[in-house]
C-alpha cells in the first residue's frame, strides 16, 4: 500500500480540496492507484495562515475520518503540517507545538526563498528537540543551480531528509524541475516521495510520476519511497529512526 505523506486533502482548510466532495473524490482516485492512506499536511504559515495550527488540523482530520467512514471508504487519515520556514517559525513551534507526521517525530517544512538564517534556526530547533526535519520538494526551489547544489549537499550533510514531488518527477511541473528531480532520484537523495496533492483536477498530472519511476527505476524503488519510507516516517519514534 502506498502512503502519501504530503497532502492538502482536508476540505476548506488551505488551497487544497475546497469541500468534502473533492476530498472524497481524491480518496477514491488514490485508492484506485494503490494508496491506503494520506498524511494531511495543511500549509502552516505564521503570518499568512494564523488559524491553521496542529490542534486545528487534528480536529479537521477527525471530521474527515468520520466522513470517509460514512462513505464506507477504508482509507487512513493521519495528521501533520507543511510548515513554511519563516522568521517566527521557532516561536510558533513553541506556542502551538510541532506538527509531526502521524505518530512519528518527522516534520515537513518548506521554503520558497534563498536559504536564510531563520531556516537554519528552525532546523536546529527541530533537531535539538528530537525531531527529524524533512524538506518538501527541494527540486522546486527557485534558486540558481550552483546555489541549489550547495544547499542540497549542506542539508544532506546535516541530516535533513528530502521529499520529492511526483509532479516534477513526472515532467508536469516547471521546465528544468524534472531534470533536478530525476538527478536526486538517481543519486538516492530522496528519503521519500509524495503527491503534494491539492484538488481532484490536479491529481492525474501528479500520478504520472508513479509510472516515470516505475519505468526508469523499477517497482522496488517506488515501493521503497512511497510505501516503506512513509511507514517508517509515521511510526512512533522508538520504532523508527531514533
Ligand atoms: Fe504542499
Amino acid at each position: 500500500m502506498f502512503l502519501d505523506i504530503h497532502s492538502h486533502m482536508l476540505p476548506g482548510v488551505d488551497d487544497g480540496c475546497v469541500n468534502l466532495s473533492e476530498s472524497i473524490r481524491c480518496v477514491r482516485t488514490l485508492m484506485d492507484h494503490g494508496f491506503g492512506g494520506t498524511v494531511c499536511t495543511s500549509h502552516m504559515c505564521v503570518a499568512e495562515l494564523p488559524t491553521i495550527t496542529p490542534s486545528f488540523v487534528h480536529e479537521q482530520a477527525t471530521l474527515l475520518r468520520q466522513a470517509l467512514r460514512r462513505e464506507g471508504l477504508d482509507y487512513q487519515i493521519f495528521t501533520g503540517g507543511e510548515v513554511r520556514l519563516q522568521p517566527l517559525t521557532v516561536s510558533w513551534f513553541q506556542q502551538h507545538g510541532v506538527p509531526s507526521l502521524g505518530d512519528g517525530r518527522c516534520v515537513l517544512v518548506d521554503t520558497w526563498s534563498h536559504w536564510e538564517d531563520y531556516c537554519d534556526e528552525a532546523i536546529d530547533y527541530l533537531e535539538d528537540n528530537g525531531y527529524q526535519p524533512i524538506l518538501a520538494h527541494p527540486e522546486r526551489m527557485p534558486i540558481d543551480e550552483a546555489e541549489w547544489h550547495r544547499l542540497i549537499d549542506d542539508l544532506s550533510e546535516r541530516g535533513v531528509w528530502l521529499q520529492g514531488n511526483l509532479k516534477p518527477i513526472g515532467g508536469r511541473d516547471m521546465p528544468g524541475l524534472q531534470e533536478r528531480a530525476l538527478r536526486l532520484l538517481d543519486e538516492g537523495r530522496y528519503k521519500v516521495i509524495a503527491l503534494d496533492m491539492h484538488r481532484p483536477k490536479g491529481l492525474a498530472e501528479r500520478l504520472v510520476g508513479l509510472d516515470v519511476i516505475r519505468d526508469r527505476f523499477g517497482e522496488d524503488l517506488l515501493s521503497k519511497l512511497l510505501a516503506d519510507a512513509p511507514a517508517e516516517i509515521i511510526a512512533p519514534a522508538a520504532e523508527s529512526h531514533r
